[in-house]
């Protein structure tokens, strides 16, 4: 899509619509003050039409299009911002989305946005975020099904200095388009192979990312003993990969970021039921937010030492399966007991954060897991949960959280829940019981990383949604990749 800027109102062609944002305004000067607010001279008379009526009144993400009878334009789409008093970047992000949708729908593909008058240049960014996030369709017979999308967007009244927070936008955009495409992708399309070639595909488009791959006799002989053991039921192999990027050579300071990279998960011989694996496709979610964060950072060229770690695995069915009950030994050394084969993601990223630890020297890691369904059942599809061991780290995630609206929620690492994970045969078990789930989890996964300041997002609500909503699509999210890479951008 084209982003244009045109500074001046009267120096607008005309498009298929042009898109008139509005405040909320209650009693009789509601509609005086709206067209104040837009002052599009020529269009003053329908405006005050229509807002007389009562049948617009610019809540938030209210819309409406009418065509007037002069004027330069066809069409006019009057979408509502809601209260003035509750401005948010995010009122912006979705006030675009509902207009760019809007569009979809009656196949509009160029359009005007008129920006109002703005306290802030987050807001115009949010508006950018809005128009990118939602202008992506994903279909099953194409991957992203260009013909239905917006070719066009002229932001009107912005100044030209926005220029480079847009191309910036559009780079992160990119990254989110990436992880979406990974995570709707058929599982059987999508496997650890694929994940590795396009993490390669983007060593190849920019060279200052390395990337590595181990293949699964790499993995066997390297005694990565627990991503082996999930992989092996599957003739999909597993694979092990690293993306490095250096973007401060001078400094120490590293980010290792893992992504849990199952791409199907049927449970294993703990097989899973009718209903429970149907979107199981997904379970490579935090992997595809690492692949499109390496892509943004390396677009943008983040003064930053990042390192993306993927363990890769599909989690089938088959005579060569790991089975329940039986001991395997983690890259750690430490033995592990299976209690549900199901509980396959942090097997796989103990050895990652394992690897992490012993050869990355991070200064912080940050995982990022399909891993509990306890966790959509206590957070839902809109908040993420984060376990992390450090209080700075922490408010840092918040802090980013606050700013791109992917909303995360700290639980406890409550330490007397170990005693759950403790097993008779083995150094501990990788299931704790049905209560504390997503707890117990993070605990199993705490048990690798050495006390290095580590944070775990459990995105299996987030990753992956059942409807639209705004920016949001349907089906992948791309949950985690704006998050980290303006946590990035922060450090
Ligand atoms: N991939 C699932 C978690 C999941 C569930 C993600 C729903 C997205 C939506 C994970 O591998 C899993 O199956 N976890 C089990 C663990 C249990 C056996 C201890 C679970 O949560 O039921
Ligand atoms: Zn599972
Ligand atoms: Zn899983």
């Amino acid at each position: 899509m084209l982003f244009e800027i045109v500074s001046q109102l009267e120096k607008r062609e005309a498009l298929d619509v042009l898109v008139l944002p509005f405040w909320e305004k209650g009693g009789k000067e509601k509609a005086d003050k709206a067209i104040e607010a837009v002052s599009v001279k020529e269009y003053t008379k329908q405006i005050k039409h229509i807002t007389d009526t009562n049948d617009f009144s610019g809540k938030e993400c209210e819309a409406v299009i009418i065509y007037p009878e002069e004027g330069k334009e066809k069409r006019l789409l009057l979408i509502g911002l809601g209260k003035e008093e509750n401005v948010s970047i995010d009122v912006f992000r979705k006030a675009a989305a509902t207009a760019i949708r809007l569009c979809h729908k009656k196949k509009l593909k160029k359009i005007n946005f008129l920006v109002p008058t703005l306290k802030a240049t987050t807001y115009l960014q949010g508006i950018v975020e809005g128009i990118l996030l939602s202008n992506y369709k994903w279909s099953l017979r194409a991957r992203s099904d260009e013909s239905s999308l917006i070719e066009q967007v002229t932001l009107l009244g912005v100044k030209s200095t926005a220029r480079a927070m847009i191309d910036e936008t559009i780079e992160i955009a990119e990254g989110v388009y990436l992880a979406r495409d990974l995570i709707n992708g058929n599982a059987d399309d999508v496997t650890p192979k694929y994940l590795a070639e396009t993490a390669k595909g983007i060593s190849k488009q920019f060279p200052d990312v390395k990337t590595t791959v181990w293949n699964k006799k790499e993995i066997e002989k390297e005694k990565m003993g627990l991503l082996y053991a999930v992989g092996k039921g599957s003739p999909n192999e597993p694979a092990f990969i690293t993306m490095q990027y250096n973007g401060n050579p001078k400094s120490k300071d590293k980010s290792v970021l893992i992504g849990k990279g199952v791409t199907f998960d049927t449970g294993g011989l703990n097989l899973k039921p009718t209903g429970s694996m149907e979107t199981m496709r997904d379970d490579m979610s935090g992997a595809a937010a690492v692949i499109g964060i390496l892509a943004v950072v390396a677009a943008l060229k983040l003064k930053v030492n990042v390192c993306g770690v993927i363990p890769t695995a599909e989690n089938a069915i088959d005579g060569h399966s790991f089975k329940p009950g039986d001991v395997y030994t983690s890259y750690s050394g430490k033995t592990v007991e299976i209690g549900n084969t199901d509980a396959e993601g942090r097997l796989i990223l103990a050895d990652a954060i394992s690897y992490a630890v012993k050869h990355l020297s991070p200064t912080r890691i940050i995982d990022f897991a399909t891993l509990t369904g306890a966790m959509v059942i206590a957070l839902g599809d809109h908040v993420s949960g984060v376990f992390t061991n450090d209080d700075k780290l922490n408010s840092a995630l918040h802090k980013a959280s606050a700013h791109t609206s992917e909303l995360v929620w700290r639980l406890p690492l409550h330490a007397p829940y170990k005693e759950l994970l403790k097993s008779d045969i083995a150094d501990i078990k990788n299931i704790g019981g049905r209560a504390a789930g997503s707890i117990t989890a993070a605990l199993f996964l705490e048990e690798f990383v050495n006390g290095i300041p580590w944070a775990h997002i459990d995105i299996a609500g987030t990753a992956f949604s059942s409807k639209e909503e705004h920016y949001i699509p349907k089906n992948g999210v791309g949950f985690g990749v704006r998050l980290i890479v303006e946590f990035l951008k922060q450090i």
